[in-house]
């Protein structure tokens, strides 16, 4: 994108967000992209170009060798804890202050808008520093000489292996959280994407629900998607850049 019309949308985008007064956010992996966070599906870079999605994030694939997710789950934790906020993160938290309601749905199962200083955010997939048994849900506190083993840790309580907190294919979503995220959606009257690849529901339905109920639909992402014909108005680049400028732009808009 041209400096020129760069500036001119995040200026609408910036009025936009200005005027609404219910802003939903719905962040994918993208938003922790350049934080060192790999996404899912970007071409060499993305987990599912490089592992099997199924062998390694589903109920299947942990039944039939604990070990290896277990192992890749750790490696994972260990990304995610090297990891620290970017300036979208950042920008984020920042919008959030600026505008009269703003919701943060994400489906990222890293904790780095809390680190960047988001709060109430409405994890769809799970989170990835949280455990629990895989049979009776017990939560369970990592220890350092777990993450090194071979096997996954068993639980104190019915003796079954520990999992990641997260969600994997082929399973339920967090209902709280999935619900909580579509009530904002189908009441807001902006909902800002960013980082989405808009290919994994329930969470890509999130913007169709706002579209049909009169949202605007702003959409950060480094290319166009699945979700590029009910977009408003698009803003092609990196989120870690734009969305420090949108910041900006709104709260110049709002001191006037
Ligand atoms: P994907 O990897 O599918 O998509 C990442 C999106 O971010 C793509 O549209 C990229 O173009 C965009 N992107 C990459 N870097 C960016 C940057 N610096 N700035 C802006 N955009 C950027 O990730 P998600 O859409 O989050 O689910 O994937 C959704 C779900 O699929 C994940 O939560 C995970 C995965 O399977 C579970 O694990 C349940």
């Amino acid at each position: 994108m041209k400096k020129a019309n760069r500036e001119r949308l995040i200026d609408q985008a910036a009025r936009l967000l200005t005027s609404a007064s219910a802003v939903v956010c719905l962040t994918g992996a993208g938003v922790s992209a350049e934080s060192g966070v790999p996404t899912f599906r970007d071409a060499q870079t993305g987990l599912w170009s490089q592992f099997e999605a199924e062998e390694l994030a589903s109920p299947q694939g942990f039944e039939r060798d604990p070990g290896l997710v277990w192992r890749w789950y750790m490696w994972r934790l260990t990304v995610v804890e090297a990891a620290t906020p970017n300036p979208g993160h950042a920008a984020l938290a920042r919008l959030a202050s600026l505008c009269e309601e703003f919701v943060l749905v994400t489906q990222n199962v890293d904790n780095l808008h809390e680190q960047a200083g988001s709060a109430d955010i409405l994890h769809l997939h799970g989170s990835l520093l949280h455990f629990r048994c895989q049979v009776c849900a017990q939560p369970h506190r990592l220890t350092d000489a777990e993450r090194r083993r071979q096997l996954p840790p068993t639980c104190a309580r019915c003796g079954e292996f520990v999992r990641p907190d997260v969600v994997w294919f082929g399973e339920g979503l967090p209902w709280q959280a999935v619900e909580a995220a579509f009530v904002a959606a189908s009441s807001c009257d902006l909902m800002l994407v960013v980082g989405a690849s808009g290919l994994v529901y329930p969470a890509a339905q999130l913007p169709l629900i706002a579209k049909q109920a009169g949202a605007t639909i702003l959409d950060i992402n480094l290319q166009p998607g699945p979700l590029s014909s009910i977009v408003d108005l698009f803003l092609q680049g990196k989120s870690g850049e734009i969305l420090p400028a949108l910041a900006q732009s709104v709260a110049w808009l709002i001191q006037g």
